[in-house]
């Protein structure tokens, strides 16, 4: 490593790995051999690749401006991003949009990047749904301070997906993502180019955002106080990759079209206008094994599915328009527009939709060590505290005594869900859906239980749930037990797992679980 290139956290990591991470060599899976070590144990430094990373992006939060309603410009918070070493395609910029630029890795490709903070408050980076060491997690314990860099390294070992990255500090996660911190990150591997799917100008990110503007075209945040902080704050406009009315010009031919709720709480439940069905590809940690066929997609916050779409059938001219379809979602009463997609130009290709799209090398529950008992979880609101986990809230450095798990087992997981009053989701404002998402790992969702008292809010969504494939986030609904299996791998160290409504999260419905070695 070049001089130069020893920033203070690079320092940090070579003290740690010279406290005694390099004997550990020896139990080095396969795939990270000559890029990556693992760690030693609870919170050592993470494992720096030896040599140049293949990419090296300079990424910082700033302050700015975007033209995003008529009139006056909306002042926003960004990430802007640039590549310093490796493929100029490493980044992709969202024309007009306040997102951040795309990073378009391949699995395998050792990445580091320099994030520095720019704005007047802490903040730190989290790669959502990537599997890396905790040093590079963006735990909030590792914020930064206005001014200064947190550099990351890691090598990509995901398999090809759309994953994203936004601010993690804690108690501020919420307002730095609705102000405009986001990003995508996707990554591409061997396997998925097998499939012919659409790719290039037909391969379309959609990042899905409610916000509130003031007549001054600002973004409101947190005006309902307390009432935002227990619902979520929830937006009266939709956006699209920042854009308000979005129109999506399509050519009559399929399209691969990835789609992410940005939204801080929103949960959508999207359908096209015209009743047609929609066929899914791919979840959170990418593809399916094979297509599935929906009437209706549920996309709780943080989540992501990927839809193929054909318009061949379509003629030149036609409008259609993706919406969110009315549910007991919370303020989701009613159908409004998302998207509108008009069909432009003639255009034949001669791809078809594959049968098959991915081999998951699936687990087994009769695996887990913990298949009699599982580890459950309890999210209901604590008098006075707000939302909980096992009545519980977040503390930043802490784990309980269930909340230590095993390198290298294989566990599962059940989120319970009070039910609430009996009147609804709303009833006593007792019970609403958290998205649950786990730090560090996919996991699979393998069974869900639904009380009589959620019944009928949870028949609203339940269609839409795809729990095929490899997920980060789950939508736990109002009197649902849902079991997910897991595998603690490569890494130990502290983690997160927290509500992805992140004014819950923010709230502290979020713990830390330890792996340990
Ligand atoms: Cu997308 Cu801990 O978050
Ligand atoms: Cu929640």
């Amino acid at each position: 490593m070049a001089l130069k290139q020893i920033t203070r956290h690079d320092f940090l990591r070579l003290m740690g790995i010279g406290g005694g991470a390099l004997f550990l060599s020896a139990c080095v899976p396969d795939y990270l051999k000559g890029s990556a070590i693992p760690t030693t144990g609870a919170q050592a430094a993470g494992p720096g690749f030896f040599g140049a990373p293949e990419v090296e992006i300079a990424l910082k939060a700033v302050k700015g401006e975007m033209q995003i309603l008529p009139g006056k410009a909306t002042k926003v918070w960004r990430y802007l991003a640039e590549v310093l070493n490796g493929p100029a395609e490493s980044l992709k910029v969202i024309p007009d949009s306040y997102l951040g630029p795309i990073f378009n890795l391949k699995k395998g490709q050792t990445v580091r990047v320099h994030f520095t903070n720019e704005l007047r408050e802490e903040s730190i980076v989290h790669w959502h749904g990537l599997h890396v060491p905790v040093e590079e997690d963006g735990h909030p314990r590792l914020a930064i301070k206005p001014g200064e860099t947190y550099v990351y390294d890691f090598t990509v070992l995901d398999r090809a997906g759309t994953y994203w990255y936004h601010p993690h500090p804690h108690g501020r996660t919420g307002p730095q993502a609705y102000y405009g911190l986001a990003g995508l990150f996707m990554v591409t591997d061997e396997e998925e180019i097998a499939p012919d799917l659409p790719s290039g100008d037909y391969d379309l990110p959609l990042v899905i955002q409610d916000r509130l503007f003031d007549g001054d075209n600002q973004l409101v945040y947190g005006g309902r106080g307390m009432m935002d902080q227990m619902m979520g704050f929830l937006g009266n406009r939709v956006l699209v990759n920042g854009l308000p009315d979005f129109t999506l010009p399509v050519a009559t031919r399929p399209y691969r079209l990835r789609l992410l709720n940005g939204s801080n709480s929103r949960i959508y439940k999207l359908g096209w206008d015209d009743g047609t069905s929609l066929t899914v590809i791919a979840t959170d940690g990418g593809l399916l094994e094979k297509p599935i066929q929906k009437d209706y997609v549920t996309l709780a916050p943080a989540q992501r599915v990927e839809l193929w779409v054909d318009f061949s059938e379509r003629p030149v001219g036609e409008q259609l328009r993706l919406v969110n379809l009315p549910s007991a979602a919370p303020d989701s009463g009613v159908l409004f527009p998302i998207m509108t997609v008009r069909v432009e130009r003639e255009e034949s290709a001669s791809i078809q939709l594959p049968d098959r799209l991915s081999t998951h090398n699936l687990r087994d529950e009769a695996d887990a060590v913990n298949r009699r008992s599982p580890r459950e979880f309890s999210l209901a609101m604590g008098m006075g505290m707000g939302w909980t986990i096992n009545g519980r809230t977040f503390e930043m450095t802490a784990t309980a005594r269930d909340e230590v798990v095993k390198l290298g087992d294989l566990e599962v997981w059940q989120f319970n869900n009070q039910a609430g009053s009996g009147r609804g989701m709303m009833g006593g404002g007792m019970a609403l859906p958290h998205p649950m998402h786990v730090h560090g790992l996919q996991y699979q969702v393998i069974e869900r239980k639904i009380s009589s008292v959620g019944r009928s809010a949870w028949d609203t969504l339940s269609d839409g749930f795809v729990d095929e494939g490899w997920h980060d986030t789950v939508l736990v609904m109002p009197g649902e037990q849902v079991k997910v299996l897991l595998k603690f791998e490569d890494f130990t160290g502290l983690y997160l797992y927290h509500c992805h409504n992140l004014e819950h999260e923010d709230m502290g419905m979020m713990r830390n679980y330890l792996v340990k070695a």
